[in-house]
């Protein structure tokens, strides 16, 4: 039961938020784009529309928004974030990491934050990772996000993919705890034989960005989708089999299924190979459609919000995608929902915090000017102090 002790600490989900662009593109507004239609679109994915970022809305800002409302659902001080780990394959930048950008905003001075790098499976990878490490004692509050702006790197000439992504971010607050459930296995996978399934071919170190890389459209997604298709109706199935049979689990077991959000018949199938039934099994991908890293936790989000999670329930996640790569992890839901009301006090303090930290950001960037200047005056090039007219 969620409430019993261990002598160990469990990684539990106590905060949860998504943040979606506010421009929505429908199938019917593709069909002026590619030679597509509503209803091709519809069948063969199950996708009605997507979001897509408006210019300067970007990774790190999707992904802020969405961990200010887990922070708020939390009801924690992001000073106390011991970690933030943003799962996603579009970052701001290739460096810094996107994670630096968000914990500079949060104004989480304490904590250690890096990018996670694994396809549509990113969101679970760092779940995972970040429940390990408060299980190991490690830390005691890590956000993890997911957090897509894939309409950057989507070629809106190619309808085999233009059609299928979408831009958003989901963000959940783990907390360490005594109580035991919460995240209870995860099973994590790659096989890099598949890498060229799908790619981002240039901007790396193999195809640095030329006017040749351009011009040759190398900076945007490339997929084979049927053998990405292949691929994840069998993987999600064994993935999530393995998830249970580590936690000692069974299917029947399970409440609710979040699979990744990529196509509704590989969801039905991966459904069907399980063994789950349909009202247990979770899809927004209608509003939504492929947000990669971003999938898992902006689904999770809804369901809470829908009244799909009570406490006890065991919920499975499970997705895949480029590397190729997969991931599972099976979830004892500990938290009595709804969540009461963040407190007053605290919600006012996260503003100020929130208005501080771009103060403190802000400071900080002029500090190191001054102390550029004043290392110059002060010291001379191999870095000695000088001292009229003698170094020492
Ligand atoms: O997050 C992980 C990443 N990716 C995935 O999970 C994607 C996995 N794959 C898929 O979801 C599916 O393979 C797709 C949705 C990408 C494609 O569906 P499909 O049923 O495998 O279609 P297909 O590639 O076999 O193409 C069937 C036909 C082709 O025409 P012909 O050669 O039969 O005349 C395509 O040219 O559909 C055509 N087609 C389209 N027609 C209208 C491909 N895209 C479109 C389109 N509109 N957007």
């Amino acid at each position: 039961m969620a409430n019993r002790q261990d002598s160990h600490h469990h990684a539990h989900i106590v905060g949860w938020g998504m943040a979606v662009p506010d421009h929505v593109l429908t199938n019917g507004e593709l069909t002026a784009l590619v030679d597509t239609s509503d209803e091709w679109i519809r069948q063969r994915t199950g996708i009605a529309e997507r979001h897509i970022a408006a210019e300067g809305e970007t990774t790190s800002n999707l992904s802020l928004r969405a961990a200010q409302a887990a922070l708020e659902v939390a009801d924690l001080d992001p000073s106390h974030l011991d970690l933030i780990i943003v799962a996603t394959v579009t970052p701001d930048h290739i460096f810094p990491a996107t994670a630096c950008l968000v914990q500079d905003a949060l104004g989480a001075k304490k904590a250690a934050a890096f990018d996670l790098s694994a396809g549509c499976s990113g969101f679970v990878y760092s779940l995972s990772l970040a429940a390990d490490l408060l299980a190991a004692d490690r830390y005691r509050n890590a956000l993890v996000i997911g957090a897509e702006t894939l309409s950057r790197i989507t070629d809106w000439t190619d309808r085999s993919t233009c059609v299928l992504f979408g831009d958003g971010a989901g963000a959940v607050v783990l907390q360490a705890s005594y109580a035991s459930g919460g995240i209870l296995s995860s099973v994590l996978g790659a096989d890099g034989s598949g890498g060229d399934l799908l790619i981002l071919p240039a901007g790396g170190s193999a195809h640095p960005a030329t006017a040749e890389t351009v011009s040759n459209r190398q900076h945007f997604i490339q997929m084979q989708g049927q053998q990405v298709f292949r691929f994840a109706t069998r993987i999600i199935a064994e993935a999530s089999r393995q998830v249970l049979d580590q936690a000692g689990l069974k299917v029947e077991d399970v409440s609710l299924f979040v699979p990744h959000q990529a196509n509704d018949r590989i969801i039905q199938a991966a459904a069907r190979a399980l063994g789950v039934s349909e009202d247990r099994v979770f899809s927004n991908l209608e509003h939504y459609g492929n947000t990669s890293a971003a999938s898992i936790p902006i689904a999770l989000c809804e369901a809470i919000e829908q009244g799909k999670v009570k406490r006890d329930d065991l919920i499975v996640c499970a997705g895949f995608g480029a590397g190729l790569t997969w991931a599972a992890t099976a979830i004892r839901w500990s938290l009595p929902l709804p969540v009461p009301a963040p407190s007053r006090r605290m919600t006012v303090w996260r503003w100020l915090h929130y208005r501080w930290a771009r103060y403190r950001s802000w400071w900080r960037r002029l500090w190191r000017k001054i102390d550029a200047h004043l290392f110059q005056i002060l010291y001379d090039q191999d870095g000695r102090r000088k001292r009229r007219g003698r170094d020492v």
